[in-house]
């Protein structure tokens, strides 16, 4: 695991790197998306990379890590519509190459089953952007999760809905109670794993993730297992290491 400490543009920048890395190795590399405000200056970095040097994504695929269940296909904080927003409509990533849990199925644990075969058989994710939860989620693998888990149906934690809501114009009964998330083995089966974290809110769950025991009830620590990870962390995250 190797860990840098440095300023939040820093870090973009770094993240973007590795992406631009895989891209210009590997066109059509495989790429694994996160949502919540952890990613958005990488977004922002390679939308403007994007733009002024042609990093192209013309090629590429993408999956993302989660989605609430039951947001309605037109609502802003869907996580599809969002990385929609915040990615896909500013660079030439093909919308039809990017596919997330379909929080909207009839059949939910059959469109888990379904997205771990489409990730499968797009042969894995070459590089996954993560976040991680103040309790120490990655996508929305709650404490307590399964570390071999795989693509499933998860009931959310009031922290992490309450976490959240600042996304629902701050009413916590706005955020579903549910999600479909990719496992945490789904995780780890992701060549390289680059992970992001801001701010002293996050000081406990760096701690932990970096330098706590592997534990289901600090769900980040798995990584710890991972051949590649590379985590991102600003002072203020970093304050407990
Ligand atoms: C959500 C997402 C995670 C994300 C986490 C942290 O619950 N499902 O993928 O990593 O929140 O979010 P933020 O980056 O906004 O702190």
């Amino acid at each position: 695991m190797e860990v840098v400490i440095a300023p939040a543009p820093e870090l973009a920048r770094l993240a973007a790197d590795a992406v631009e890395r895989l891209l210009t190795a590997r066109p059509d590399g495989v790429l694994g998306l996160a949502t919540g405000s952890s990613p958005l200056a990488v977004y922002d970095e390679l939308a403007r990379r994007h733009a002024e040097h042609g990093l192209s994504f013309a090629r590429a695929r993408a999956f993302l890590l989660d989605e609430y269940v039951g947001l309605p296909a037109d609502h802003p904080q869907r996580y599809r519509n969002v990385i929609d927003a915040e990615l896909v409509a500013r660079v030439d990533l093909p919308p039809g190459s990017v596919h997330g849990p379909d929080g909207l199925a009839a059949d939910l644990p059959g469109a888990c089953a379904a997205y771990e075969r489409a990730i499968a058989d797009a042969g894995g994710v070459d590089l996954q952007l993560l976040g991680i939860g103040t309790d120490g989620h990655v996508a929305f693998n709650e404490p307590g999760s399964s570390l071999g888990s795989r693509t499933r149906i998860k009931t959310l934690t009031r922290r992490t809905r309450e976490d959240n809501a600042r996304f629902f114009d701050g009413d916590v009964d706005a955020v579903p109670t549910h999600c479909l998330t990719q496992g945490l083995a789904t995780i780890m089966a992701a060549r390289h794993l680059v992970l992001l974290a801001h701010g002293r809110g996050k000081a406990q769950a760096v701690h932990q993730l970096v330098e706590g025991p592997v534990s289901a009830l600090w769900p980040a620590t798995v990584l710890q297992l991972h051949p590649h990870v590379t985590v991102l962390v600003d002072d203020a995250a970093a304050s407990r290491l």
